[in-house]
């Protein structure tokens, strides 16, 4: 062991922790990380010495720092990328350059994306059923195409009984413990249930296959270890993580409603308020939130946890206002299902707002029981009224669903 600015954490007999804490990102490719985020990354001392995943490339040295803290990073035999989108991966060529590995391990669709992204790096790429010896253990790899990119694979390692888990059953957390046992529950299912409404929700059928497939695979996992995020070391916390999972990936009906609205003159703020009493005179919990205020992927979580999502914006330049098309584009490729909608707005003349967001809710199999309201200037009490009782109806719709 050498002393080094940086420190590794050992987590297993033969594994330590070499990742870095991104602190202060904020903007995430459009993800608002309000609690930053970290790139885990796995140095295993085998008589392989192997190098799992990397971290994004401003944090290369740091990562380097901390393998020195354990070994020599000249000694590095494998890397093992289980990821190769650039927060894992952005650092591989730099590290590749100063160790010069044996050999470096990707999955087929892997090996040909790290070329795309960084030219020829001599990846020899792995299948599922594919094993590799490197001392006292074996990893053994597994293909989770899609999960959440093409080339997305886990890794175990059996000597320690570890999956390397890449994106899955991580969230954007930067923090200094390193455990998810170290942490409040409430706030790992926050995280966890914003991290798969924003990166996963798309893929859910697929999350649903391989939990299902687990436990055919017969995997001894002590530790899962994703890519970002703390690490669950407990028997506990792996069944809560993966129950967590199967809960957000089978998309059930919650008695709980989202108002998102776009607003100019307060106009369509009005009536989203009124629409937000009516649910909440049905008893169903309901969150309200203007997109002025609230970035997408805040939206997109509560979206994944609402059974009634309502959208409402005026009508700017004979099209919805710019905020809310946004924003449906966001929640449209994340597929949510089994969402009761509405869709509501206000204009000044010509008035094709509401009935372009009806449109986009159609066009991503949301049900929408009720015809999409649009009122002219500012809405009579007359107009509020019927907009409140839309949402009760919509409510109880929802109470219905939800038995
Ligand atoms: Fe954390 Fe899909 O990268």
């Amino acid at each position: 062991m050498k002393e080094t600015v940086f420190g590794a954490v050992r987590i297993s007999e033969h594994v330590w922790w070499v990742g870095a804490a991104d602190w202060n990102v904020r903007n995430f490719h459009g993800y608002l990380t309000d609690r930053g985020s970290s790139y885990n990354a796995f140095l295993i001392v085998d008589e392989k010495v192997t190098l799992i995943d990397a971290v994004k490339a401003p944090f290369t040295k740091e990562m380097l720092d901390r393998v020195a803290s354990v070994i020599d990073p000249e000694k590095i035999d494998y890397i093992v990328s289980n990821h190769s989108e650039p927060d894992h991966s952005g650092g591989l060529p730099e590290v590749i350059a100063a160790v010069k590995p044996e050999k470096v391990f990707a999955s087929v669709i892997g090996a040909k994306t790290l070329a795309a992204y960084y030219g020829e790096l001599n990846v020899t790429p792995v299948k599922t059923g594919d094993t590799i010896s490197i001392g006292s253990g074996n990893l053994a790899f597994v293909d989770t195409k899609m999960l959440h990119w093409p080339d997305s694979m886990v890794t175990y390692y059996d000597a320690d009984k570890l999956l390397f888990s890449q994106d899955a059953f991580g969230m954007h957390l930067a923090g200094s413990m390193m455990w998810a046992d170290e942490y409040d529950k409430s706030l790992l299912e926050y995280e966890a249930r914003k991290y798969f409404a924003n990166i996963i929700n798309l893929q859910a059928p697929k999350v649903l296959a391989l939990l299902d497939s687990l436990p055919g695979l017969g995997l001894d996992i002590q530790m899962v270890l994703p890519d970002h995020g703390p690490m669950w070391r407990t028997q506990e916390d792996i069944a809560w993580i993966l129950s967590l999972y199967r809960d957000f990936a089978e998309q059930k009906p919650r008695p709980r409603a989202l108002v998102a609205y776009a607003t100019m003159w307060h106009s369509t703020g009005i009536l989203a308020t009124a629409f937000a009493e009516g649910v909440r005179s049905a008893g169903v919990e309901v969150h309200l939130a203007d997109l002025a205020e609230n970035d997408r992927s805040s939206i997109m979580t509560h979206v994944a946890y609402s059974g009634l999502i309502a959208f409402g914006a005026p009508t700017m330049n004979n099209q919805m206002f710019p905020a809310m098309a946004d924003t449906l584009c966001y929640v449209k490729g994340l597929k949510p299902q089994n969402k009761l909608g509405f869709a509501f707005g206000s204009c000044g003349w010509s008035g094709e707002g509401a009935k372009q967001i009806s449109a986009e809710l159609e066009a991503m199999g949301v049900e929408q029981p009720e015809k999409f309201i649009q009122v002219k200037y500012m809405p009579t009490a007359d107009e509020l009224t019927a907009i409140r009782d839309c949402g009760k109806r919509l409510a109880e719709q929802l109470l219905e669903k939800c038995k």
